[in-house]
């Protein structure tokens, strides 16, 4: 850890382990009125910053739930989007007709959700599909693209925790934080 330039005792908490557990449940709850309970659900976790969000968010729900997970890096080692889209793995089963929702961990310039709603749209045909992310930068967004549900709404700042890291660091913290200027 010596390299790291980003100090673990700086960091501020913005959204509390509290708020998140509590949040969970009400989307939860929302997502359950949005499928049918006695139709499956294919759970799309991206990874790797939703992977705790995601087995967070479905120890909630009712359905009979398969999990299923991507990988697309977008910021590699910075704290600005490099909007370098990399499809790491996109192996998926056949989701044509099925119950499908992309997890995400935030939506920042827009850019991974959109490319993800198009090719779910285009090569999967799913019965029906929704995109819910636990956090929404909506004033960096690049391109006109709304989280069909989310957690909460934060202002444009490079945050930790909660499966979102920083250098791969941080994603194990239980809260939301950030570094002050
Ligand atoms: P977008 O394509 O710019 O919307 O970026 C989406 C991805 O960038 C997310 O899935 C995160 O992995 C990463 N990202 C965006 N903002 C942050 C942040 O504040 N902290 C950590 N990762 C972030």
């Amino acid at each position: 850890m010596t390299e790291l330039d980003k100090d673990i005792n700086k960091l501020k908490i913005l959204i509390s382990e509290n708020e998140i557990k509590n949040k969970l449940k009400e989307l939860a709850e929302k997502i359950e009125k949005e499928y049918p309970i006695d139709e499956e659900l294919y759970v799309i976790c991206v990874l790797k910053g939703s992977v705790i969000f995601c087995s967070d968010l479905v120890k909630h729900l009712k359905h009979l739930v398969k999990m299923e997970f991507i990988r697309i890096s977008s910021y590699g080692n910075e704290t600005k989007s490099s909007h370098n889209l990399q499809a790491i793995d996109l192996t998926l089963p056949n989701l044509e007709n099925k119950n499908v929702l992309i997890v995400e961990d935030i939506i920042d310039t827009g850019l991974t959700a959109r490319f993800l709603t198009d090719l779910f749209k285009i090569k999967h045909h799913p019965k029906k599909l929704m995109f819910v992310s636990l956090l929404n930068k909506k004033c960096a967004r690049q391109t006109a693209i709304e989280p069909d549900l989310y957690g909460f709404e934060i202002d444009d700042k490079f945050v930790v925790g909660f499966g979102l890291d920083y250098k791969g660091y941080f994603r194990n913290l239980p809260y939301i934080a950030y570094f002050p200027e």
